[in-house]
């Protein structure tokens, strides 16, 4: 397969990615090429910067052409996935578009329970299914810890080949799903509208629960850390479905996994910290608890006031968000619009990180997230200081 073309077939005129066959292993000379865009890293430790970065989540993906062109080579979504040279190109496509100061691996937070060998796939329209969801005791008894660089090689090669393409650009974010969210899918087998089995489980065996959240934080620590140590430069928690939990579900079936998977993390690489991004979707009442779990941001969703949560949590974390994604449905000056207040509600200094509260919807016009990029680089300037050397420590 002819690597580096799929970027042009939709017409547009983009860069061709120009990917090298060389193997994926980098000499580590080469992995401490300095960064010439850290404005995420430095802003998710609250250290002064320049403009407030930004990112989207689900920056890659079907609302590109050129995704959809390159899915379409690959055969299917975890062909993709499994093709780290696919994977990379697809990651560099929103950059080679956007002025966006973070490249996110291109994967899915199923990996890991498609490697414990519950066989994963995706049937478009319907999201993903497991062909052996957990069923009995003896289902969850059985499960391994995968290794990483073996049974989940092909993320972990993945993430050597975009930070060689990626050159410096700017860091890498790594990531993976909660324990609890992964659990969701593995009981459900598929997406779920009324969780009864996960649910059922939670009420009727929390001890059997609790054996399953446990071998998947093990899971999860390990690829996260293996995902640092080929390169991730910052590694995000995805908790998409902690949000239908109770206060008292939440702490114990979401949070303390979280909170142990972030105490057995590499928290240091290339001479640099690795910031921990923690997102729970729904998770905004929960926010200072989400703080104390060691993490060095917290994702916020667009049902939470970001001057709330600074005012709660900002003191001890970066806060990443959140504007609602259907915003990018609206016309351009009422993106521009939304995106100010935004920015407004977070306030002046560091340690806000702009993104949408949830990813980028399929239907949305990259021009419209073009109109959103370029909106918060030139809005966000007077909200900081200019860098000087005094400030910049
Ligand atoms: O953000 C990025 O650009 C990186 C890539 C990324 C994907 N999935 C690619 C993807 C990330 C970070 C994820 C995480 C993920 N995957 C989550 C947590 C974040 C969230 O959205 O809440 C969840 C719950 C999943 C599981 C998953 N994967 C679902 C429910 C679906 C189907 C829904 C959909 O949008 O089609 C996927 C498929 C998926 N993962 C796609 C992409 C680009 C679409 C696949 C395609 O048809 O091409």
């Amino acid at each position: 397969m002819e690597l580096g073309t799929a970027g042009n077939t939709s017409g547009l005129m983009l860069k061709p990615l120009i990917l090298s066959k060389a193997q994926p292993k980098l000499p580590s000379s080469r992995m401490a090429t300095s960064l010439q865009n850290d404005r995420l890293l430095r802003a998710l430790l609250r250290q002064p910067v320049d403009r407030t970065p930004v990112w989207l989540m689900r920056q890659a993906g079907r609302y590109l052409p050129e995704y959809r062109a390159t899915r379409a080579r690959a055969g299917c979504f975890l062909a993709l996935c499994q093709t780290p040279e696919l994977a990379c190109e697809v990651t560099l496509q929103p950059l080679e578009r956007f002025p966006l100061d973070a490249a996110i691996l291109f994967s899915d937070i199923l990996t890991i329970p498609d490697a414990m060998g519950l066989g994963l796939s995706f049937s478009e329209g319907e999201g993903p299914r497991f062909a052996r969801p957990l069923r009995t005791a003896t289902d969850i008894a059985r499960l391994g810890v995968p290794d990483p660089e073996t049974e989940l090689r092909y993320v972990i090669d993945a993430v050597r080949v975009i930070r060689r393409e990626l050159a410096g650009r700017v860091p890498l974010i790594g990531f993976a799903g909660s324990p609890w969210t992964l659990a969701t899918y593995m009981v459900e087998g598929s997406a779920s509208k009324d969780y009864a089995r996960i649910k059922g489980l939670l009420y009727e065996q929390p001890e059997l629960l609790h054996q399953l959240l446990d071998v998947t934080a093990q899971a999860v620590t390990l690829y996260l850390n293996a995902q640092i140590a080929a390169g991730a430069q910052a590694v995000m928690l995805f908790d998409t479905w902690g949000g239908i939990l109770t206060p008292r579900a939440y702490r114990e079936f979401s949070l303390a996994y979280m909170t142990q998977i972030v105490a057995g993390l590499i928290r240091e690489a290339e001479g640099r910290p690795v910031p921990i991004i923690l997102f729970t979707k729904g998770g905004g009442a929960w926010l200072e608890e989400i703080a104390n779990s060691g993490c060095d941001a917290v994702g916020v969703d667009w049902t939470t006031d970001l001057s709330d949560a600074r005012r709660r949590i900002g003191a001890r974390v970066a806060l990443q968000g959140n504007l609602d994604p259907a915003a990018l449905y609206a016309s351009p000056e009422r993106i521009r619009q939304q995106a100010a207040q935004v920015l407004a509600d977070y306030g002046a200094g560091s340690g806000h990180v702009f993104n949408l509260g949830h990813g980028i919807q399929p239907g949305v016009d990259p021009e419209r997230v073009r109109v959103l990029v370029e909106a918060i680089q030139q809005f966000s300037i007077p909200y900081h200081a200019p860098l000087s050397p005094a400030n910049l420590r």
